[in-house]
């Protein structure tokens, strides 16, 4: 007999003697583990869909079948209690066995790889790991762009020092070659007024180029000064009585008929030592930056001056040139005015750099006052915030103890 062969057979709950306890217990059990199993296997199917790059996919995808083979044996179960298709579930067991084996085969080759898998704390290790290595590039990239900056700013250093060189030896020639002729001009037009009658009209004309010639002498001692070449009358003084006998005149100078109000402050620094440079120089160089300050707060404000004492290492990033290590003493003079840009800043130490109209400003305040400070073998820096205030620092050396006495003039 084949399995085909057409026999009537018995239902399998005729084995269970159609007992309704019997019956259930089967029924229900049955039904509950095939619901299970769709389930799992649907849970499997849902969660491949959403995970599609899951590791060995494909053998959870296997057990989604198996499993939903599993359940559909269960129901098969249940259906032959009453009705004899055992042919329908052998050949659902048969393909359940073949699943089975398949997965149970497959399993194998699969668990030392599934075991190579990382663990999540390995996971979570590597992930720190490279979270400070991130960091640490970070902080390379950062170390490396400071450094490019700090390069960039004393190229930029280097380059503004350079400028100021060249634009000092061309005035500094200019003017001194200029001066000279001045004088040729100046000394023929003083022998042409002395042999003039004293009520001749031609006198009138020989004044206006005496004066014109004045007006140009002045003008080639503050390119001279710029360019350092200026005859300086260097002395040893007490720089804040020097300072504080200006007040007045400064304050005459800042306060324009009808301007706004602007305040003088003076604070005189504490045993800073005398200095050794020319006081006269000084003043003037003062009286410009107080002129720049005026010019920049024309709604009014504070101008500050003060005096400290400053020491300067050897090979200091940004000293100058020729400048000696040794103690200084920094004139600082602070405006709440308008400020400067960092273009104007660059430029403001040129002559005739000026950014008032004409007439307003001749561009050589700052250049009397560089050159002043330079060949003092000082420095002078600048700093600047628009819409904040300007402060002008001048270092200058201070003067050695036990200089010699022809240099300690009186002040
Ligand atoms: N205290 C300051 N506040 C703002 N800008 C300033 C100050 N001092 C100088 N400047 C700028 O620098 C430029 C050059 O100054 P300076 O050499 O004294 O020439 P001038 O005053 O004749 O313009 C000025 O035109 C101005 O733009
Ligand atoms: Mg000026």
């Amino acid at each position: 007999m084949t399995i085909f062969d057409h026999v009537p057979l018995t239902p399998h709950g005729f084995c269970l003697a159609w007992n309704p306890a019997l019956m259930a217990l089967h029924v229900s059990s049955d039904a509950v583990i095939a619901l299970a199993y769709f389930s799992i296997s649907v849970a499997l199917i849902v969660l491949l869909l959403r995970r599609r790059d899951v590791v060995f996919g494909w053998i959870v995808g296997l057990f989604a079948i198996f499993i939903l083979a599993c359940g559909t044996t269960h129901v098969f179960n249940i259906w032959t209690l009453w009705y004899p298709d055992y042919l329908t579930e052998g050949l659902v067991k048969a393909f359940t066995a073949l699943v089975s084996a398949i997965a149970a085969v497959a399993m194998w080759p699969l668990i030392p790889r599934i075991v190579l898998l990382p663990s999540p704390k390995a996971l979570a290790l590597a992930n720190q790991a490279l979270r400070r290595q991130v960091e640490e590039y970070n902080d390379v990239v950062a170390a490396l762009r400071q450094e490019t900056a700090e390069r960039m700013h004393t190229e930029d250093m280097l380059r503004q020092v350079q400028k100021m060189e060249a634009i000092g030896q061309l005035t500094g020639g200019l003017a001194h070659d200029f001066n000279n002729l001045l004088m040729v001009v100046r000394g023929n037009l003083e022998a042409l007024d002395g042999r003039l009658e004293n009520a001749s009209p031609l006198r009138r004309y020989v004044e206006r180029a005496l004066s014109g010639a004045d007006r140009a002498a002045t003008l080639t001692q503050q390119l001279l000064a710029f360019a350092r070449r200026q005859a300086l009358s260097p002395r040893v003084f007490d720089i804040n009585a020097r300072i504080a006998a200006m007040a007045d005149m400064l304050r005459t100078t800042l306060g324009t008929p009808g301007g706004a109000p602007i305040t003088l402050e003076f604070s005189p620094g504490e045993a800073i030592g005398p200095v050794e440079a020319d006081p006269n120089q000084l003043e003037a160089a003062l009286l410009n930056l107080a002129i720049n300050a005026r010019d920049a707060m024309p709604a009014g404000g504070r101008l500050s001056i003060a005096t400290t004492h400053i020491e300067h290492a050897a090979n200091e990033a940004d000293a100058e040139p020729d400048m000696a290590a040794g103690p200084y003493v920094r004139v600082s003079v602070t405006d709440t005015g308008e400020g400067m840009t960092p273009e104007v800043m660059h430029a403001a130490f040129e002559p005739f750099f000026t950014t008032k109209p004409v007439g307003r400003g001749s561009g050589l305040g700052l250049s009397q006052v560089y050159g002043f400070v330079r060949q003092s073998r000082g420095r002078i820096k600048l700093e600047s915030t628009p819409g904040v205030g300007t402060v002008v620092m001048l270092d200058l050396p201070r003067a050695a103890a036990g200089l010699s006495p022809a240099l300690a003039g009186t002040d």
